[in-house]
């Protein structure tokens, strides 16, 4: 049933693609003197029809999130998007404006594409426009304001409007992170989601700041999340990936730095041609096994990965994607290589309002549970990180479902105990605050 229901959305903006490509040939045509034969014409009018009702008020572009553009934003976005929906719409493009390089449209093709009059070109433009729709609502993006500078729909549109992720096959060395986080998921201090949408503004204004003001073209960008394990690192990653519709691939350093020299070099020229161009985000997990400091060579394998360093970074320089780096221990980064970084955001472990918030984002949202549990206890109880909350808040939810009962205080005490007892410490009553009572007797000592 959801494969059908994911089908019909992919499939139920077809119209405005077969329309586009049905124009692209009437141009062709009609640039060689020739007409559209009739049986294409009918074709072409019933797309029409067709199209006019897709953009209605609650029609498939609204269930996209797309609605109040005028019938020409419209047929203009359908122009810049068409070619990522639909790739023979792209070569078509080509063919059309020999000039530009890119498989998307410029205004003057959108002009013939839409059979505008000159005297009608000047709403086309203001279209185009700063102020306009198409750049408010975040759906187009300018590489010039030209009559034949490409225009793009903006990262990620795509992808929106197939509802799914494109799949793309990992670039060697990396593995697919599939976890669905949004910003109302992720629990951190205010400064640091500030950050975070920072971050996200020097991937979605690179346009902008370089391609249109003149700004230096540095690589990345890179990040670097630093945080105790647990913290939300990777899960800050997924909500970055999601907002932007791109998949997150997660780097294992491990398989990359080989013993050999040479190879980890390699084995990064491979990683990053694979990513190149690609809508994707790199995760580079326990980043500092690769960046300790420079200079302090103290066995073979730290020469290796010192050699790793300076060519990762060159790597890093000319990669124009989305980098982000892990780390638990930012005091051993190379600070020469944290200058590197347009941000360092520290993940701090979190406090007791924010375990309160955790555990009301962790418990399973659907689960009974007894009065009892009270959420502001048990953040004040246990010092936990999100990852515990996690596991902890699933395993409750695991005892309460084998004994067929609402999730208890007695539940959350033995998950919480079970989830401290794997960090292989010597742990005590005394570590499980007010939850220590519920715990049961056999472990109460
Ligand atoms: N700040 C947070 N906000 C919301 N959820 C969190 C947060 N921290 C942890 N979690 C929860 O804990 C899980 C584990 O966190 P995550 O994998 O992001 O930790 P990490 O910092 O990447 O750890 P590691 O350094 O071990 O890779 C997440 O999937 C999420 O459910
Ligand atoms: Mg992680």
């Amino acid at each position: 049933m959801e494969a059908v229901v994911k089908e019909l959305n992919t499939t139920l903006l077809n119209p405005e693609w077969e329309r586009i490509e049905l124009l692209c040939h009437y141009l062709v045509a009609s640039r060689r003197g020739r007409e559209l034969d009739a049986e294409h014409l009918d074709r072409l009018r019933s797309l029409q029809d067709q199209v006019q009702h897709l953009r209605q008020g609650a029609g498939a572009w609204a269930a996209k999130g797309i609605a109040g553009l005028s019938p020409l934003e419209f047929d203009m976005l359908a122009c810049v998007v068409a070619p990522e929906m639909e790739p023979r719409i792209g070569w078509l493009y080509q063919d059309l404006q020999p000039g530009i390089s890119k498989p998307y449209p410029s205004p003057a093709l959108i002009q013939g594409l839409t059979a505008l009059q000159p005297h009608q070109a000047g709403e086309l433009y203001e279209a185009l426009d700063r102020g306009g729709l198409l750049r408010q609502m975040r759906l187009i993006r300018m590489h010039g304001s030209g009559s034949y500078d490409a225009i793009q729909p903006e990262l990620g549109l795509a992808m929106r409007l197939m509802g799914r992720p494109v799949v793309q096959a990992p670039p060697p060395g990396s593995v697919p992170v599939d976890m669905q986080a949004g910003w109302d998921d992720l629990v951190l201090p205010a400064d640091r989601i500030a950050m975070l949408h920072e971050y996200l503004l020097w991937i979605q204004h690179h346009d902008v700041v370089v391609g249109q003001w003149g700004g230096a073209r540095v690589g990345g960008p890179v990040a670097l999340f630093a945080g105790a394990s647990g913290t939300g690192k990777t899960f800050a990653a997924s909500v970055i990936a999601g907002a932007l519709g791109w998949q997150l691939f997660r780097v294992d350093l491990g398989r990359l730095v080989s013993k050999y020299i040479g190879e980890t070099e390699q084995n990064l020229n491979n990683l990053f041609e694979a990513a190149h161009g690609r809508p994707m985000v790199l995760q580079f997990d326990e980043a500092d096994s690769l960046f300790g400091k420079r200079g302090e060579v103290k066995e073979a394998r730290d020469r290796y990965a010192n050699m790793g360093v300076s060519h990762l970074l060159a790597c890093i320089e000319s990669h124009h994607g989305p980098c982000i780096l892990t780390s638990n221990l930012r005091t051993h980064l190379d600070p020469a290589f944290a200058r590197r970084f347009q941000m360092v955001i520290e993940f701090p472990r979190p406090d007791a309002a924010a375990r309160t918030q955790l555990w009301r984002r962790l418990l399973p949202p659907g689960a009974p549970r007894l009065d009892e549990v009270d959420l502001e206890l048990l953040g004040r109880s246990v010092t936990l990180s999100g990852g515990h909350i996690r596991n902890a808040a699933l395993h409750a939810a695991y005892l309460a479902a084998g004994e067929n009962k609402p999730i208890s205080l007695r539940h959350i005490a033995l998950a919480v105990w079970r989830e401290l007892a794997k960090d292989g410490r010597e742990i005590s009553t005394l570590d499980m605050g007010a939850l220590a009572g519920y715990l049961p007797g056999e472990l109460k000592c």
